[in-house]
C-alpha cells in the first residue's frame, strides 16, 4: 500500500504569518561553494528534505566536513571509492559535475530513477568548451562520469534559461586557466551570478553574458533566506479564498524567482513585496498575499522560466478562476522530477477539473470549481504539493498517493497546510 494523506478544505478565510524552510536553490548552492572554498564557512536555515541531504552526502564524499553549521572545505578533494549518490536531486548532480570537471580524479554521479531519466546532456556541451570531459549513457542521461582535466577559459552561449547549467558552467571556469563567458535567455534565477560577483569572481552586463574570472571563492557566512517555491504553496492557498492572507518574512527576492507572483497578481490576487534584506547581493524580503477573486491568464516567454517550479500550480489557480490558463513555452516542464505536462494535467483532471496537455505547455478550464479526489503525485514532489494546495477549496477531499514525495523539499508541508487552514 502507497503512502496516502488526505486533506480536508479550509472552512473559513485564514490570516496568518508563516516562517517557510529555507531556499533549497540557495542551500545547494551554500553546499557547494564551500566546499570549493579556501576556507570553512558557515551555514545557517539550510532548507529541510532529501535534496540537500543529497549535496551534503556528496561533498562529504569529497572530503568535506561538517559539524553543526560549520562546513570544512577539503584541501583537495578525496576520490569517492563509490559513485555518488545524488537521489532525487538534480540540482546537485547538474552542480557538481561542473565543480568536478576540474579535480583530478575521475567520479561517477548517479541517483535514482527519475533523476536517471533525466535530461544531463546539455551540461556536456559549455563543459567540454573549458576543457572537461563528462560523459553519459548513450541516451543523455546520468549515470555521469566525469574525469576531472586542467580547464581553459571559454565563450559559451546555451540555449536555455537553465541555471543549473550555467552554474554548472560558472563553477568550472573559475577552476580554469582565464576568464571566460556565459550568455543564455532571460529568466534563470541568478543567485550563482550575484554570489560569484559579490565574491569579486563574476560580472554581468545588462542583458547581455556573465564574464567569470578565476579565483577561490572565500570562506563566509551564508544565511539561507525562506524558499520562495515553498512559499508558492502558501500564497496560491491564500489567493484561493476571498480575504484569506499569508504573509511570509524573509524570503529570497532574486528575480528570477519572482514570476509566480507576477502571475498571481495578473490573475486578480494582492501582492505585496517589501525587501528587508539580502545574502551576499541576492535580495530578501516579506511578501503579503490575500485572496481576491481570480481570472485565467497566459504565461509565455522569459516567465516561464521564472515561474518553472510554481506551474503546477498556476494550473490548480487556473481550474479555480474564471475563463482560460494558458502556459506556453514551457517544454522544460517535461524534463523535471515527472514530465510535469502529463502529471500537472491528469493531477488536474482527477480533482474533476478540465485541463489539456500540449507540446510545450498545457491549458486550463477554469470551472470556478475542483470536486476533491484522488491524486497520484508521479513521485513528483511538486505535483504532490500542488494536489494539496488544490484541497484549500475543493468540494470534497484530495487524497494523495505517493505524498511523501514532499519530503525531498518540505517534509512537512501537509501539516502547515493545516495548521495555516485553521488559523483565523
Ligand atoms: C534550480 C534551477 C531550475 C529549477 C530547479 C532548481 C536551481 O532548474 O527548476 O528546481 O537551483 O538552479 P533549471 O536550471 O534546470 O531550469
Amino acid at each position: 500500500m502507497r503512502d496516502a494523506r488526505t486533506l480536508e478544505p479550509a472552512t473559513a478565510p485564514f490570516h496568518i504569518g508563516v516562517r517557510v524552510p529555507g531556499d533549497k536553490s540557495l542551500s545547494h548552492r551554500a553546499i557547494i561553494f564551500a566546499t570549493l572554498a579556501d576556507a570553512p564557512s558557515e551555514i545557517a536555515g539550510l532548507a529541510p528534505g532529501q535534496d540537500v541531504i543529497s549535496s551534503m552526502r556528496a561533498v562529504a564524499a569529497l572530503g568535506t566536513r561538517m559539524s553543526e553549521q560549520r562546513l570544512n572545505p577539503p584541501e583537495t578533494m578525496t576520490r569517492p571509492t563509490e559513485p555518488i549518490d545524488c537521489g532525487n536531486s538534480g540540482t546537485t548532480m547538474r552542480l557538481l559535475t561542473g565543480v568536478l570537471a576540474g579535480a583530478a580524479m575521475r567520479t561517477v554521479l548517479t541517483g535514482d530513477e527519475s533523476l536517471r531519466s533525466r535530461p544531463m546532456r546539455r551540461l556536456v556541451a559549455p563543459l567540454s568548451a573549458l576543457g572537461a570531459r563528462v560523459t553519459t549513457e548513450p541516451d543523455g542521461t546520468a549515470p555521469l562520469v566525469i574525469d576531472g582535466n586542467h580547464l581553459v577559459g571559454a565563450d559559451v552561449s546555451i540555449d536555455i534559461a537553465s541555471a543549473q547549467v550555467r552554474t554548472a558552467f560558472e563553477l568550472a571556469a573559475i577552476q580554469a586557466e582565464g576568464p571566460s563567458t556565459i550568455q543564455s535567455p532571460a529568466g534563470y534565477r541568478d543567485h550563482t551570478e550575484r554570489w560569484l560577483e559579490a565574491f569579486g569572481l563574476a560580472s554581468t552586463d545588462a542583458g547581455g553574458p556573465t564574464s567569470i574570472t578565476p579565483g577561490r571563492i572565500p570562506g563566509t557566512r551564508y544565511a539561507i533566506p525562506g524558499d520562495p517555491s515553498s512559499a508558492a504553496y502558501l500564497w496560491a492557498s491564500a489567493a484561493l479564498v476571498e480575504g484569506a492572507q499569508v504573509v511570509t518574512p524573509d524570503v529570497s527576492l532574486n528575480p528570477g524567482r519572482l514570476g509566480f507572483l507576477g502571475i498571481l497578481e495578473r490573475m486578480g490576487a494582492e501582492v505585496n513585496g517589501e525587501v528587508t534584506g539580502e545574502i551576499h547581493g541576492d535580495p530578501t524580503g516579506t511578501v503579503s498575499v490575500t485572496g481576491r477573486g481570480l481570472h485565467g491568464v497566459e504565461v509565455s516567454g522569459a516567465t516561464v522560466a521564472a515561474a518553472i517550479d510554481e506551474l503546477p500550480l498556476v494550473a490548480v489557480l487556473g481550474a479555480y478562476a474564471e475563463g482560460l490558463t494558458v502556459v506556453r513555452d514551457a517544454a522544460e516542464l517535461r524534463a523535471k522530477e515527472s514530465d510535469r505536462v502529463e502529471s500537472t494535467t491528469a493531477m488536474i483532471r482527477a480533482l474533476g477539473g478540465g485541463a489539456e496537455a500540449t507540446e510545450d505547455g498545457f491549458a486550463i478550464v477554469g470551472t470556478g470549481f475542483l470536486s476533491g479526489g484522488t491524486v497520484d503525485a508521479m513521485g513528483d514532489h511538486r505535483i504532490a504539493m500542488a494536489a494539496a494546495v488544490a484541497a484549500t477549496t475543493a468540494d470534497g477531499p484530495v487524497t494523495i498517493l505517493g505524498a511523501s514525495a514532499a519530503d525531498v523539499s518540505w517534509p512537512s508541508i501537509y501539516d502547515t497546510l493545516e495548521a495555516v487552514w485553521s488559523s483565523r
